[in-house]
């Protein structure tokens, strides 16, 4: 079993510097988690701090039990914000994989930096079989990241979404 303590996590690319989430992120996180962020994700935007607040709670145990880490996405050259990322099911065969950016720093390919610095971390510091990308079948940018990764599409299921979305779900595979 994968056992890991995440409390001083931290994980550098060359762009960007993921730490755990914390509530100091929390008027970013409420801010930037908005309905252009949500359209192809299950959760939905929060309307008041407070829900932003219980989010972020709920991290700080995950990362305390470490099965559960939620990471802040920081530009390191000017310390900026940029969104979130997170790994769960880290102590299972096949972890969860997954990320936001926040709208107005979309298109610097910080997705595949993020996810791709995540995986090698893992493949060096955890025991999988695969790790877990889901993502809609019309979320073009997003399915790049496990393409680019050699993922591949293991099943396909629609959902509902908390906004009430209709969600065409490709489960990927990345070994
Ligand atoms: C997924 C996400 C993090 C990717 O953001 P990003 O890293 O800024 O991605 P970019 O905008 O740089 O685009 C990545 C790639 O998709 C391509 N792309 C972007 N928009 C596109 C579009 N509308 N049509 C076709 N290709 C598109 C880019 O050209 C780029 O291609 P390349 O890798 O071949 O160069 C971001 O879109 C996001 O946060 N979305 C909202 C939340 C979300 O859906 N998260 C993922 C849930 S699975």
């Amino acid at each position: 079993m994968n056992d890991f303590d995440f409390t001083d996590f931290s994980l550098e690319t060359e762009r960007l510097l993921l730490v755990p989430l914390s509530m100091k992120y929390k008027h970013n996180v409420f801010r930037e988690f908005n309905s252009s962020i949500t359209q192809y994700m299950y959760p939905k935007p929060p309307e008041k701090i407070e829900e932003t607040e219980e989010y972020i709670g709920i991290s700080e145990k995950g990362i305390k039990s470490g099965d559960d880490i939620r990471l802040v996405i920081i530009k390191k050259d000017n310390n900026e914000f940029l969104g979130l990322a997170r790994l769960h099911d880290v102590k299972s065969r096949t972890p969860v994989i997954g990320l936001w950016v926040k709208k107005s720093a979309h298109g610097n390919a910080y997705g595949k930096e993020v996810i791709t610095a995540m995986y090698h971390w893992a493949k060096e510091n955890l025991e999988f079989d695969y790790l877990i990308y889901n993502v809609d079948k019309d979320n073009i940018p997003s399915i790049k990241i496990p393409e680019s990764l050699g993922g591949v599409v293991a099943s396909q299921k629609v959902s509902k979404g908390l906004a009430g979305n209709t969600l065409n779900i490709l489960n990927y595979h990345i070994k």
